[in-house]
């Protein structure tokens, strides 16, 4: 496979968020996220160990563009930090009506790696929201499980919309709001780190967290007590609150910037994620089960925003701990969206097990789940393209063909002390996992699904939020010893080769 397999126009590309890669984590005016303080408060070892220093992008974004560029991406998908751009969480108004809370040295920042992208021909894509909240934020009203969230984020969006959005035309307000709600607010693994503070109950959790929750699981090990909180009703209102918020910043992008006189003419979307759920036995159990992982993890928030309400099995076993859309709202829901992104990693066989000392993705799905495929890097990540291939063909039939591009696939090294720098470099494995998912792409195309464009997750190595460095998903090796030098691994080689239609002489 090769990229003339691949219609004219298809975009190839790597992704990145800010928290995993940037570092100047207290420069140049910017201010703690959650991400920040959970780190502290919870993993002292990551802290210790210049984790947020990340990968400093914000200092070698330049050689890290020009490393693009020789590899040939046609795109880079990053993500802006919005406690950098408003270290206080929002915009407010001097005595002449004059704004402030702008960090000025943000702004200059994103527009150099814009600048920088465009004049090497490398379209930027970016996400407004990939887990940071401005700490700021969570001190004052607990972040997204308050309504106040909607307002500060579409203040947020409006100001990037304004200083970027004459040169980047594709725009994804939230990424993976699943991962956000479930790992933060029920397990408390993540940032803020909610959930059930009940010894007995964490103990349970932590025994049978079957591999298949991955990072989460790892994270889980080494997490202390989370922050009490409620995680019956919480990931629920969060994720409410972050599609809320989604949706007026859709509407503001097309009445304000995208169908305005002076129109900037890009694209918004949503970024979410999902496995693909394969029936464990062949029962109408076991499919039902494997139907209402799909629910809780993608329709969760993809039936909101396509039909206005969310999937039915939700509604079901939810009852009134799942929030209510006002008519209003519905209004501005439905259709919000000209892309969705999806970023696809893995497949598990899912059986129906009533919940009881077992926790799968999110117990109230009462389904388990187990990995299918190849084992690949950490224990979550098994190789099963077909996976891909049934998903995308999935949710062309489910929710009317809509245009999608592939924001995040990839896999990982695990950064124990057997992997030598020379083995992370010598992936072969990563090569043919991405070679089968891009077949498998191809293939969906092919059947009528409407995919533009494909992101390896990720281009260097970076910071594994509560895995730390434990984890290299990155086409490019970055050598924590050594001052982040970053070195090619054989991907990256195989994904020049790749977009140069198998010319390039020198990877033989
Ligand atoms: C996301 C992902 C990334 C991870 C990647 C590997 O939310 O987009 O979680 O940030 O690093 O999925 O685990």
């Amino acid at each position: 496979v090769s990229r003339s397999d691949f219609p004219e126009g298809f975009l190839f590309g790597s992704a990145s968020s800010a928290f995993q890669y940037e570092g100047a984590h207290n420069v140049d005016g910017r201010l703690p996220s959650i991400w920040d303080t959970f780190l502290v408060e919870t993993h002292p070892d990551i802290v210790a160990a210049n984790g947020l220093d990340a990968v400093e992008f914000y200092y070698r974004y330049k050689e890290d563009i020009k490393a693009m560029k020789d590899i040939g991406l046609d795109t880079f998908r990053f993500s802006l930090s919005w406690p950098r751009i408003l270290p206080n969480g929002r915009r407010t108004r001097g005595p002449n009506n004059e704004e402030q809370g702008v960090n000025k040295l943000a702004i200059d920042f994103y527009n150099k790696v814009i600048n920088l992208l465009l004049e090497n021909g490398i379209e930027p894509s970016v996400t407004l929201f990939h887990w940071d909240v401005p700490q700021a934020l969570e001190t004052e009203y607990l972040g997204f499980l308050s309504e106040k969230s909607v307002e500060d984020f579409v203040d947020y969006a409006d100001l990037c919309f304004r200083e970027f959005g004459d040169r980047v035309k594709y725009w994804m307000t939230f990424n993976e709001t699943w991962s956000y709600s479930l790992f933060g607010y029920l397990l408390g693994t993540f940032a803020p780190g909610r959930g059930s503070t009940n010894e007995e109950q964490r103990k349970a959790i932590a025994e049978d967290l079957p591999s298949s929750l991955g990072k989460s699981r790892q994270a889980f090990a080494h997490s202390r007590t989370p922050r009490a909180g409620d995680p019956s009703t919480e990931p629920y209102i969060v994720t409410h609150n972050q599609l809320l918020a989604h949706a007026a910043a859709v509407k503001l992008y097309r009445f304000a910037y995208q169908n305005a006189q002076n129109a900037q003419k890009g694209k918004i979307g949503i970024g979410l994620v999902s496995i693909w759920a394969e029936p464990h036995n062949d029962t109408t159990e076991d499919r039902d089960a494997a139907q209402r992982v799909l629910d809780f993890m993608l329709g969760w928030l993809f039936d909101p925003v396509v039909f206005g309400r969310y999937p039915e099995s939700m509604r079901r076993l939810l009852g009134n701990r799942l929030p209510e859309f006002k008519p209003h709202q519905l209004r501005d829901m439905i259709g919000s969206f000209d892309f969705i992104g999806m970023n696809y990693y893995t497949t598990n066989s899912v059986a129906n097990l009533p919940y009881s000392r077992s926790i799968i993705y999110n117990p109230d799905s009462q389904a388990i789940c187990y990995p299918m495929g190849e084992e690949a890097g950490s224990s979550w990540v098994y190789i099963y393209p077909e996976g891909l291939l049934k998903l995308l063909l999935y949710v062309k039939e489910k929710y009317n063909n809509p245009l999608i591009y592939i924001t995040e696939n990839g896999i990982d090294e695990v950064n124990d002390e057997n992997l030598t720098m020379w083995e992370a470099l010598y992936d072969t494995q990563r090569i043919s996992y991405h070679k089968q998912h891009l077949e498998a792409t191809k293939q969906a195309i092919s059947q009528g699904v409407d995919v533009r464009g494909y992101y390896a997750w990720s281009f260097t190595d970076n910071l594994e939020w509560a895995s730390g460095f434990d984890s290299r998903f990155g086409l490019n090796y970055v050598h924590f010893g050594r001052k982040l030098e970053r070195y090619p691994k054989l991907s990256a080689g195989w994904f020049k080769f790749f977009l140069e239609n198998g010319k390039s002489a020198s990877f033989c």
